[in-house]
């Protein structure tokens, strides 16, 4: 079953899928799955420090903007857009790679886990440091992410298919300039529901819902995360799965390989 509403198909068949954001197609209900953190939003927020103005880039549906600043958000999807809260800030219509900005017009740029979904990631953080002063992104290190339990044991797809979007850490930096990158740790209880939130919670994989608001599921052969969730009920029904990851029950927290980075966008030509 597609999961897809009637309306849903009828968008789909007015503008079809090529033409349109990805997240068009596999945002539906991301808001419920993917609520932001408040131990990341505090992080975050610490990380925009003193600025007035702030610029999200991919901002989705609105995680983690510094409520008590002013903030302008760009997103491409109008299914994420749609997803904003009422109180939400101004959001436009809008892509990294081309920012309708003047230079220099935002003190913080932050791009929140999307820069692995822009097509080009050099334009995009060309473009983040040509309209705001400093910025703040998060992404991840696939050379941590890709020793998940999840992926590693059960849907190695997964990873393949991470391995080709997510830039490798060093590459990032290197495009932004200098920047200070410190460890964002996933707590057992973390709320935002990304693909390792549930590293101690394996029963949330078998949700449909949950799996629909990851991208790393929603991008990978379906098949493939079928097989993968199928062995994994199998070895939560057995125990197998309990005894042979049992030492992470013992764990708060986690490294699953984020990072924030965040600088002073250097000096353009
Ligand atoms: C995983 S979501 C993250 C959303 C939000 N920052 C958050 O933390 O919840 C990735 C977002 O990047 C957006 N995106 C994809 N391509 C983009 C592009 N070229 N420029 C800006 N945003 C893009 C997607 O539409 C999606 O909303």
């Amino acid at each position: 079953m597609s999961g897809r509403t009637l309306a849903e198909r009828r968008h789909d068949q007015r503008h079809p899928p090529a033409a349109r954001p990805v997240y068009d197609r596999i945002g539906v209900g991301y808001s419920h799955v993917r609520r932001p953190d408040p131990r990341w939003a505090a992080t975050i927020r610490h990380a925009v420090g003193d600025a007035r103005t702030v610029l999200n880039v991919g901002a989705g549906s609105g995680a983690y903007e510094p409520v008590d600043l002013a903030v302008t958000a760009v997103e491409p999807s109008a299914v994420m857009r749609a997803q904003r809260p009422p109180s939400a800030p101004p959001c436009v219509a809008g892509r990294a790679e081309d920012l309708p900005f003047d230079d220099d017009s935002f003190d913080v740029a932050m791009a929140v886990l999307t820069v692995h979904h822009w097509s080009d990631l050099e334009a995009g953080l060309g473009e983040l440091r040509r309209v705001a002063r400093r910025f703040v992104v998060v992404s991840y290190d696939m050379a941590v992410q890709g020793q998940f339990w999840l992926t590693r044991d059960y849907i190695p797809e997964i990873e393949q298919a991470e391995r080709a979007r997510v830039p490798e850490l060093a590459h990032l930096a290197d495009l932004l300039g200098p920047a200070e990158i410190s460890d964002l740790p996933i707590p057992a209880d973390f709320t935002d529901g990304f693909m390792t939130a549930f590293w101690r919670r394996p029963a949330a994989y078998l949700d449909e819902q949950v799996r629909r608001a990851c991208s790393a599921f929603a991008l990978t052969d379906a098949a493939a995360v079928a097989r993968g969730i199928d062995q994994l009920r199998g070895d939560l029904d057995d125990g197998t799965w309990a005894d042979r990851y049992a030492p992470l029950l013992d764990l708060d927290q986690i490294d699953a390989g984020f990072r924030l980075l965040t600088g002073v966008s250097p000096r353009r030509e």
